[in-house]
């Protein structure tokens, strides 16, 4: 057991992540295809949901939980797996429905994929393995192991993704010497279906990628001026250009980005970057990165740069004296939230959906923002019909 890599903090924070968003994710599609489900029924339609966790940089599904014991602890691949299981289990008692669910793992290098057959096989999955399928093939329960370069199978990955009545969450986490090009990851991003995690490569950006590749992520060598830019470091500005070039794939994308700080030094652990089409899912993340605090790893999130924005009125994702200390950090008073959407969206009219996504990269969390608007809607500033939902259009007098 003394061969396998240590699981770092860094790479144990990124887990409890990717291991609460896929859960939350799984609950809100779940809890949303209620009705539906019951119309489906009532009316004797046909009803059926596929949720996929997709792990193109899968590594062994298994590491070694501290440094003086052989005590073993598991990667991605394993935590998407048992918690895909998981949403699927408790679906029925609380959405009156059962998903099916499929997983797909894929590993470039030879010895990590063996390890990782080998994980997997020892944890009980021998029947639901699908090594190197052809991925239209695919059925409830599977799990696919592709030896293989991410490359070769995106478009594979893509036309699976494309079927009807599938959510995916895409775990992006790649390390190794070519990055993922902008136009696999816009590909991905761009279908209403797909969330996606990305774990931006920053180090192997600024250590161990060629220029053709770090080219090929941006689309363009827009990335070569991050050094000549004002008011940001390097890291910021190679992530901020990569923000708005994701952005730029759709606007109707929520994009949040989750810098996550060492507390003891000045330096970023990684930089994630959600993408969801469900705003609500961005503000989840909020959340999910409380909990995470509270698991000890006392992370300091990107939270005082929203007062930074609010008080320079500046719209940069980022400030150099925006990383302070969180630790005793209060929640947001709702009339200020409320304030800072007026002033936004003030003598306009927006639909809440919108609404939502100018704020998730807000540290709000959304039963925050809808006391905002019932407040907002008490005093007279706004109009909307009924009780909110996405869909609703506000008015802002
Ligand atoms: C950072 S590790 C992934 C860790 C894993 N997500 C976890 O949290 O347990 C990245 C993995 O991606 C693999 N990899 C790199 N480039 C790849 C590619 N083009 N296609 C598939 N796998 C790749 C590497 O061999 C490595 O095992």
């Amino acid at each position: 057991m003394n061969e396998l890599q240590l699981r770092k903090t860094q790479t144990a924070v990124k887990h409890i992540i990717l291991e609460q968003y896929l859960q939350h994710w799984g609950s809100i599609i779940t809890m949303g295809l209620r009705s539906t489900y019951k119309k489906a029924t009532a009316q004797g339609w046909p009803f059926s949901i596929t949720l996929a966790y997709i792990d193109p940089f899968a590594y062994q599904g298994l590491y070694r939980d501290s440094e003086n014991t052989n005590i073993v602890t598991y990667g991605s691949p394993i935590i998407g797996i048992r918690t895909l299981d998981n949403i699927r289990d408790t679906a029925h008692s609380k959405a009156g429905f059962t998903p099916d669910v499929v997983s797909i793992l894929i590993e470039i290098d030879k010895n990590n994929f063996e390890i990782l057959l080998g994980t997997l096989k020892r944890l009980g999955y021998q029947n639901r393995l699908r090594i190197n399928p052809n991925l239209t093939s695919l059925e409830n329960g599977d799990i696919a192991v592709i030896h293989g370069d991410l490359h070769k199978h995106a478009a594979s990955l893509l036309s699976f993704t494309a079927r009807k009545y599938l959510k995916a969450l895409f775990f992006l986490d790649p390390f190794g010497p070519s990055g993922i090009p902008l136009s696999i990851v816009r590909d991905i991003i761009s279908r209403q279906g797909n969330d996606t995690i990305i774990n931006y490569p920053y180090l192997t950006v600024q250590r161990g990628l060629q220029p053709e590749h770090i080219t090929n992520m941006y689309g363009s060598e827009i990335w070569k001026k991050a050094n000549q830019k004002q008011g940001c470091s390097r890291e910021n500005c190679l992530v901020e250009d990569y923000i708005r070039i994701l952005q730029g794939c759709d606007q109707e994308l929520a994009i949040k980005y989750i810098p996550l700080m060492f507390p003891d030094k000045d330096r970023t652990i990684f930089d994630l970057i959600l993408t969801t089409y469900d705003p609500t899912g961005a503000l989840a993340m909020n959340e999910i990165l409380d909990n995470a605090k509270l698991r000890e790893y006392e992370l300091r999130i990107r939270w005082q740069s929203e007062k930074y924005t609010k008080r320079t009125g500046q719209l940069s994702l980022f400030s150099e004296d925006a990383f302070q200390s969180t630790t005793s950090l209060s929640r947001p008073q709702i009339d200020e939230i409320a304030g800072e959407i007026y002033s936004q969206f003030e003598h306009r009219t927006a639909l809440y959906r919108d609404v939502l996504r100018s704020l998730v990269n807000s540290p709000y969390y959304h039963k925050e923002i809808r006391k905002a608007m019932t407040q907002l809607k008490k005093a007279k500033q706004v109009e909307y019909p009924g009780s909110l939902t996405h869909d609703t259009m506000v008015k802002f007098n």
